[in-house]
């Protein structure tokens, strides 16, 4: 195969949270759980949550702002917008087409990419491929979710988990003697379908009184099926890319995954061989954000110097459908 002509790397990082907090006391007072269990069990102390009149768009917007201002660019000089959710402010238009028009980034094109927890690093993916083909200079990919609107609050089993949020990545081409990305080993098995996932409101099962009587608009999830899976997967797939691009388990700088559980990712890490210190792990303050926990985890890991210019990092994520996706990467900035 004729190697491509350009490479891709990231350049630029924007992140936000609302500024709402649910703690784990105040989750004591709405279902039968404790803050004990949850610290336990999933490694969550708190969560932000966007305010009623807040979409994900405007949570997209903000962090896109960010990575553009930290770069130092316009909006109109982006070629395109690729948004990764599954809580988008409507199915259509994309999200990507309101934040297109609210950056006022008049020539990009874009769309948004589902593929839940693994959107972002499917993102990623998509825009280092976008750029390696030599026909876009500047893809932001933003990771954007407002979890807290198909949560059921009702439901402990599933609301202690989730947070919202959004991030945002610039990629570029590379300058003469940078790597920027590397390789990417992206799997879906759909067989896995049936243990997450949010069962009303598409063209199966329409929104009526029935289906919102029975809050068939909110995440359902068989938890202990994703967890086996999603640890197993992360582990199997970050390596053999390791394996195949050459690199052993001590070459990676950081280790940058989906914040689900922390017990998902310490059995990954341990598995992995990869060691603690070498793993940014943010799940305690932010919770799961879906598409939005990488680009939050790297601003952890940039902000705490475990990331730096020259590092070899690798993103790891799994999520419903069931997806998996992993990325390895030289940060160049
Ligand atoms: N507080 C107190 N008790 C609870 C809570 C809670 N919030 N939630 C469940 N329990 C109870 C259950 O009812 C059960 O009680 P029982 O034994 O009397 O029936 C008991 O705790 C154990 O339940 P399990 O489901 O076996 O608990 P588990 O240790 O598997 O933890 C959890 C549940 C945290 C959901 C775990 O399975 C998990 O993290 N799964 C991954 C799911 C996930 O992260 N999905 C997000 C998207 S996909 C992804 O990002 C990979």
């Amino acid at each position: 195969m004729e190697k491509a002509k350009f490479r891709a790397k990231i350049t630029a990082l924007g992140c936000y949270t609302p500024p709402g907090v649910l703690t784990n006391q105040d989750l004591e007072k709405m279902v039968d759980t404790s803050d004990e269990w949850i610290m336990q069990r999933v490694g969550i102390r708190e969560r932000h949550i966007a305010d009623a009149d807040v979409a994900t768009s405007d949570l997209a917007v903000e962090a896109a702002k960010l990575a553009l201002e930290q770069r130092g660019i316009k909006a109109t000089e982006l070629d395109a917008i690729i948004v990764c959710t599954v809580t988008p402010d409507m199915l259509f238009p994309s999200t990507a087409c309101l934040v297109q028009d609210r950056l006022g980034a008049k020539g990009a094109w874009g769309f948004d990419l589902v593929a839940a927890c693994s959107g972002f690093v499917y993102g990623l993916t998509t825009a280092a491929h976008f750029v390696s083909s030599g026909s876009h200079k500047k893809v932001l990919v933003i990771g954007a979710d407002t979890m807290s609107r198909i949560i059921d609050y009702t439901d402990r089993s599933t609301c202690v988990l989730f947070g919202d949020g959004a991030g945002a990545m610039l990629v570029e081409p590379t300058e003469d003697g940078e790597t920027g990305f590397i390789d990417f080993n992206n799997e879906v098995d759909g067989s896995g379908g049936d243990a997450l996932k949010q069962p009303a409101g598409g063209s199966r099962m329409p929104a009526t009184l029935e289906t919102v009587r029975d809050r068939m608009h909110f995440v359902k999830q068989d938890g202990a099926q994703v967890f086996k899976y999603a640890t197993r997967k992360m582990y199997e797939t970050s390596r053999d890319l390791l394996e195949r691009n050459n690199f052993a388990v001590s070459d990676v700088s950081v280790m940058i995954p989906h914040q689900a559980n922390r017990r998902i990712i310490s059995g990954a890490a341990e598995r992995l061989g990869i060691s603690c210190d070498k793993v940014s792990i943010n799940i305690d303050r932010f919770g799961n954000t879906t598409a939005a926990t990488i680009p939050l985890a790297t601003r952890e890991a940039l902000e705490c110097g475990k990331l730096k210019k020259g590092d070899l990092v690798l993103f790891a994520a799994v999520g419903a459908g069931y997806t998996v996706g992993t990325n390895l990467w030289r940060w160049e900035y």
